[in-house]
């Protein structure tokens, strides 16, 4: 059966990463994936075109699609637009929710070869492997009520973190499961010691855990947290927490393998279908430049490939691929090392295809 992949490519570096991401996604249908390949708008490049950062016609095309890729979306250009409903990042926000993408999975695995790369010292992040699983469509991202109202004469901006038991039980089952099947450690991570809705959030992870007998719960403040990410990594196995957490938290922990530019996602629904993205930004300081790291977009394409469209041999291949390009030496700008070949956005893509045939 043909699969349908969407690609949005997005704004700064997003049409560059997601550019060689494609190439290797082309090369799998010569390896025999049989999928149709379409492109799309979101972000700040749609707004320019449609005045809104989800056009109908994305949306529907990504329901329509077995898996998503999106490079990034946003930018200095968009940044002063005044209601925030046409941000780029609504764009991106629309579509987790829209889509129902609640499951969101961050692996932070370090390299052998980018040992020398990571801000930490080598022993502390050699066999790193942790798995980031973030709740995506609950949380402060999407509580109401929200807003900026004058109050007393000044104004007041407001948020609402909330989470239901059944969101919780959910994401905690992602959580619990993706455990079972590595080293069977699952920390959560929250702020029980101040918010009730993770109060709320860590009773739900307890009682789940006694479905789960062979699998070792714990659980940490969100501040400690952060600190034992880069005091001891090597600690965590799979981590699960909330929406807001688990964005800073895979920030911090993109960097222990090495660059932020190394770190995949992928965004899952009940039904399997799946968005697929890097965990970076747009990066606005080196758009543009065929400077930045396409690795991310690429392993997320392998992801895509294990976790949407049941193709775990031909995900092996293309991580085995980024492995081989590593090992020869390529680096792009964010993880470049003295000895090694400094080599651009297209460059890093002609490697990883090369060593994918
Ligand atoms: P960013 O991740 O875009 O950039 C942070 C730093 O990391 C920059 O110095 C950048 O050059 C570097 N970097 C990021 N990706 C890289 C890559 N692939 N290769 C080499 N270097 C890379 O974060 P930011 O600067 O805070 O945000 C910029 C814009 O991106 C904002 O508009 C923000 O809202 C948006 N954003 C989008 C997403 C997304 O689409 N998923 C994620 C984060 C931020
Ligand atoms: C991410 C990004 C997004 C988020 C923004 C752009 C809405 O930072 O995917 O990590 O906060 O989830
Ligand atoms: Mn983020």
């Amino acid at each position: 059966m043909t699969r349908r992949i969407l690609v949005l490519p997005g704004d700064g570096i997003g049409p560059e990463i997601t550019a060689q991401a494609v190439r290797v996604l082309e090369a799998c249908q010569k390896l025999g994936l049989d999928a149709e390949i379409e492109q799309s708008l979101v972000g700040g490049s749609a707004y320019d075109v449609h005045g809104v950062p989800l056009p109908d016609e994305t949306l529907d095309k990504a329901r329509n699609a077995d898996a998503i890729l999106l490079g990034a979306v946003g930018g200095p250009k968009w940044d002063r637009i005044e209601d925030l409903s046409k941000r780029p990042e609504k764009g991106l926000l629309g579509l987790r929710k829209e889509l129902g993408l609640f499951g969101n999975l961050r692996p932070a695995i370090l390299y052998p070869q980018l040992a020398d790369a990571s801000s930490l010292k080598p022993e502390i992040v050699s066999g790193l492997d942790i798995m980031i699983v973030r709740e995506l469509t609950g949380g402060i991202y999407f509580g109401q009520p929200r807003g900026i109202e004058e109050r007393d004469g000044q104004r007041v901006g407001f948020n609402t973190y909330v989470y239901s038991e059944s969101e919780i039980e959910r994401i905690g089952r992602v959580a619990f499961e993706m455990a079972r099947k590595r080293n069977k450690k699952l920390c959560s991570v929250d702020k029980a010691n101040v918010l009730e809705v993770t109060i709320l959030w860590r009773e739900v992870m307890d009682r789940l855990a006694a479905e789960y007998p062979d699998v070792e719960l714990s659980h940490m403040y969100v501040d400690n947290a952060a600190m034992q990410l880069v005091r001891a990594p090597k600690q965590f196995d799979v981590v699960v927490t909330g929406n807001m957490f688990g964005d800073i938290l895979s920030d911090a922990a993109a960097m222990l393998t090495g660059s932020i530019g190394m770190l995949p996602s992928a965004s899952l629904n009940e039904r399997g279908q799946g968005m697929y993205e890097p965990c970076h930004g747009s990066a606005p300081d080196i758009a543009g430049q065929n400077l930045a790291n396409p690795l991310a977009t690429i392993l997320s394409v392998a992801m895509m490939l294990r976790y949407s469209l049941n193709e775990p041999q031909l995900a092996e291949r293309i991580e085995a691929a980024v492995g081989k390009v590593l090992d020869d030496g390529l680096r792009t700008a964010d993880i470049a090392s003295e000895g090694k070949r400094r080599v651009s956005t297209v460059e890093m893509g002609d490697a990883v295809l090369a060593a994918l045939s």
